[in-house]
């Protein structure tokens, strides 16, 4: 059995400047996908999947963070006092327990793998999972927890990969694949951002990543990449040959919520599985289409 994931990355310190004058005040990732934030949904499918520790990538102006994740005596202690027992069971829901949250800044925005390098000392010498919550995924059985399942069987480092269009494939970290089996693809080699032309694959990687601590090795380098950027896909690529490395098709739908549309999509995808407002949303939904 390899080591188990206990600790996750959630880069977030991205300045959300597609969203704004939104994120002007209020960090991209506490914008609300019906009423709980991207992030929290995140840091859910985190603790579904066994997750412990959880680690913040943050930057200015990213306060709000803190505060969503700490627990509010004040506003618990209003809700006990008024009765509202349902309304405190869901803001209890949202705390994470003492001394299982870090925060650390990304001071300079170098890109994503830079973000997860700044997370190395709380990682130490483990295998940690990344989640990118602009990636929204639904599933039955979060992401996630697929992935460690697979993790389990196959150990060394996992990715969440889905299918794309050739014409996508500059938005995405591409797997070069030697064997796939429908499920799991065996990875032979990583591109970021690949043109459509050059891409040796259509298999994409979405923001979901269950990594070997060696991959800070690689990190610590700091060569720039795509974009001029220091790419985690660069860092993950150097792995290949030393460490399995496999691609895992979850079963579920992801949602780009850096994208305005994609973000529609997740919050109506959401909305409409929750037994508390789906009909009602489905009602309304008939109106306009
Ligand atoms: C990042 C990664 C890319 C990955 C994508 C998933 O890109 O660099 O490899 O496919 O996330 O969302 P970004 O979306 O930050 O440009």
């Amino acid at each position: 059995m390899p080591k188990p994931v206990r600790k996750v990355v959630f880069p977030v310190a991205g300045l959300g400047t597609r969203f704004l004058p939104a994120t002007k005040a209020i960090p991209k990732e506490m914008l609300p996908i019906v009423d709980r934030p991207l992030l929290q949904h995140a840091v859910e499918e985190a603790r579904a999947a066994g997750i412990e520790d959880f680690v913040f990538v943050t930057g200015r102006s990213k306060r709000a963070i803190e505060d969503h994740f700490d627990a509010d005596t004040e506003l618990n202690r209003t809700l006990e006092e008024r009765g509202k027992a349902d309304a405190l069971d869901v803001v209890r829901h949202s705390e994470i327990a003492p001394g299982r949250c870090f925060y650390t800044r990304q001071q300079v925005p170098l890109g994503l793998g830079h973000a997860v390098w700044c997370a190395r000392a709380v990682i130490g010498d483990e295998p940690f999972a990344i989640v990118l919550p602009d990636d929204f995924v639904q599933a039955d059985k979060p992401c996630l927890q697929q992935m460690v399942e697979a993790y389990e069987q196959v150990g060394g480092n996992v990715v969440a990969v889905v299918d794309v269009p050739r014409e996508h494939t500059s938005r995405y970290g591409i797997l070069d694949v030697e064997k796939d089996d429908g499920r799991l693809a065996t990875v032979r080699g990583l591109v970021e951002k690949p043109k459509p032309a050059e891409a040796p694959s259509t298999l994409s990687v979405i923001g979901r990543y269950i990594l070997q601590p060696e991959v800070f090795d690689h990190l610590e380098k700091q060569q720039l990449g795509a974009g001029n950027e220091i790419q985690l896909t660069d860092a993950m690529a150097k792995l290949i040959g030393t460490q399995p490395f496999h691609g895992l098709r979850f079963e579920g739908n992801r949602y780009d919520c850096g994208d305005k549309v994609g973000f529609i999509e997740a919050t109506i995808a959401h909305a409409l599985k929750r037994p508390d407002m789906a009909d009602k949303v489905r009602e309304m939904l008939h109106k306009y289409c």
